[in-house]
């Protein structure tokens, strides 16, 4: 069953025969494999894109019902070259798997903006990413480089 939607900015002709998720279609026929498929169920946001701008985990999203532009680690690459860069000087990483989604999500929130002060800021940042799993970093240095990146930005 023949589908378009937007990626990263560009109309792609996708095939949603048997309702594959969006994230079964970003991987599988698009090739676009930064959003990971972890849970499978919704619970841990490691396959996180940007839908119309929002936060959305891709795993649970039937491809055929996208109608809003999706957004892609990989679209975002150059937008989030400042925050990529802060989380592998902080060590926000470790295997690496969640850091896709974190970023993806990031970037929604970087545009939407921080609160100026600082521990509110942090409040909001860990609230938001509350849904992104990382089962490696303990969130602090993932929390603290959103927060640097938002400062440097403003
Ligand atoms: S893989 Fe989608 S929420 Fe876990
Ligand atoms: S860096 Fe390993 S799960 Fe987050």
């Amino acid at each position: 069953m023949p589908h378009v939607l937007v990626v990263d900015g560009h109309p792609v002709d996708v095939d949603v025969a048997g309702l594959p998720s969006l994230a079964t279609v970003l991987r599988d026929q698009l090739h676009l494999t930064a959003a990971k498929v972890a849970c499978g169920r919704g619970e841990c946001g490691a396959c996180t894109v940007l839908i119309g701008g929002r936060p959305t985990m891709s795993c649970i999203t039937p491809a055929a019902l996208v109608r809003e532009p999706v957004e892609t680690s990989e679209g975002l690459a150059e937008e989030s070259r400042d925050l990529r860069a802060r989380f592998a000087d902080t060590g926000a990483f470790q295997c690496g798997f969640c850091t896709p989604g974190q970023v993806v999500h990031a970037c929604a929130l970087l545009r939407a903006g921080l609160p100026t002060d600082d521990e509110a800021g942090r409040d909001h940042v860990r609230q938001a990413l509350s849904g992104n799993i990382c089962r490696c970093t303990g969130y602090q240095a993932i929390v603290e480089s959103v927060c640097a990146v938002a400062r440097e930005r403003s």
